[in-house]
C-alpha cells in the first residue's frame, strides 16, 4: 500500500505537463512531486500511437524509481495512445488528462457545439471524440489538429507573439465560423497560449483546460484512496528532463 508521503509522479513530452503541475500545486500544495519531461524525444504528438505508447511506458519506468503513490499522464497524446496499458502495468493509480477534460467540456457546453484542438496523434486517436460522446451522445463536435503549437511553446513563444497569433488564425478560422460554445485545449502545452486562443474567439467561448480538470481528478482519487498527504507544510518538487 502506497504511503501518503510518497510523491505524485507526473510526466509529459516536455514543458506542457508543467501546466498540470501548477494546477495540482494550487490544489494540493503539500504534496511532493516528481516531474519528468521527455525533452529528448518531443514532440510526441506527431508520432504513431505505438511509438508514443512505448515512450510513455519508458517515462513511467523512470518515475517508478521514485516510488510514486500515483502517476499523472500529463500528456494528452500519451493518454490517448496508452492509458489502458499504463494503468494495467502500473502498480499505482494512473490519472490521464482526457477523461477529466471531456467531462468538463460536456458540463460547460450545455448543448452548444464543442471544439477540440490537440496534437495530430490525439485527434487521430478520436479519444476526446469517444470520451465526450460516451457522456453525451448528442454532442456536436468540431476537431482540429494544431501541430505547430507545441514547438512554438517549447521555443518559449507566448500569447503575445505575432507568429503564434497568425498560426492560430490559420488553424481556428474554420472552427470559429461554426461558433463552438466550448473549446477543449486538448494538449497540456496549450494553456500556455490561453490568452491568444481566447482572443481568436473574441472571448466568447469557454476554454476547457485539461490541467485544471486533471488536478481535480487527482485530488478526488487521493481522497478516495486515503492517499493524500497528512503533512501540513509545502511539498517538495523535483524536475527531470531527458535533454536540454
Ligand atoms: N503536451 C502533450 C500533449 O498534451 C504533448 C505534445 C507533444 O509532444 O506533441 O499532447
Amino acid at each position: 500500500m502506497a504511503a501518503k508521503k510518497q510523491p505524485i509522479g507526473i510526466f509529459d513530452s516536455g514543458v506542457g505537463g508543467l501546466t498540470v503541475v501548477k494546477a495540482i500545486l494550487e490544489r494540493l500544495p503539500e504534496e511532493n512531486i516528481v516531474y519528468f519531461g521527455d525533452t529528448a524525444r518531443i514532440p510526441y504528438g506527431t508520432k504513431s500511437s505505438r511509438t508514443i505508447g512505448r515512450f510513455a511506458r519508458q517515462d513511467c519506468e523512470f518515475l517508478r524509481r521514485f516510488d510514486p503513490k500515483l502517476v499523472v499522464v500529463a500528456c494528452n497524446s500519451a493518454s490517448a495512445a496508452a492509458m489502458p496499458t499504463l494503468q494495467h502495468e502500473a502498480e499505482v493509480p494512473c490519472v490521464g488528462v482526457i477523461r477529466p477534460g471531456a467531462r468538463r467540456a460536456v458540463e460547460a457546453a450545455k448543448g452548444r457545439p464543442i471544439g477540440i484542438i490537440a496534437t495530430e496523434a490525439t485527434i487521430a486517436s478520436r479519444s476526446y471524440h469517444e470520451a465526450i460522446l460516451a457522456i453525451d451522445p448528442q454532442s456536436r463536435l468540431l476537431e482540429r489538429a494544431c501541430p505547430l503549437l507545441v514547438p512554438m511553446v517549447e521555443e518559449g513563444r507566448d500569447s503575445h507573439d505575432p507568429l503564434v497569433r497568425s498560426v492560430l488564425k490559420e488553424y481556428l478560422a474554420e472552427m470559429k465560423s461554426a461558433s463552438p460554445g466550448v473549446l477543449v485545449l486538448g494538449c497540456t502545452h496549450y494553456p500556455l497560449l490561453r490568452e491568444a486562443i481566447a482572443h481568436m474567439f473574441d472571448g466568447e467561448i469557454t476554454l476547457v483546460d485539461s490541467a485544471t480538470e486533471t488536478a481535480k481528478e487527482v485530488a478526488a482519487v487521493l481522497a478516495e484512496l486515503e492517499l493524500a498527504t497528512n503533512v501540513h507544510s509545502p511539498g517538495e518538487q523535483r524536475y527531470f528532463v531527458s535533454d536540454n
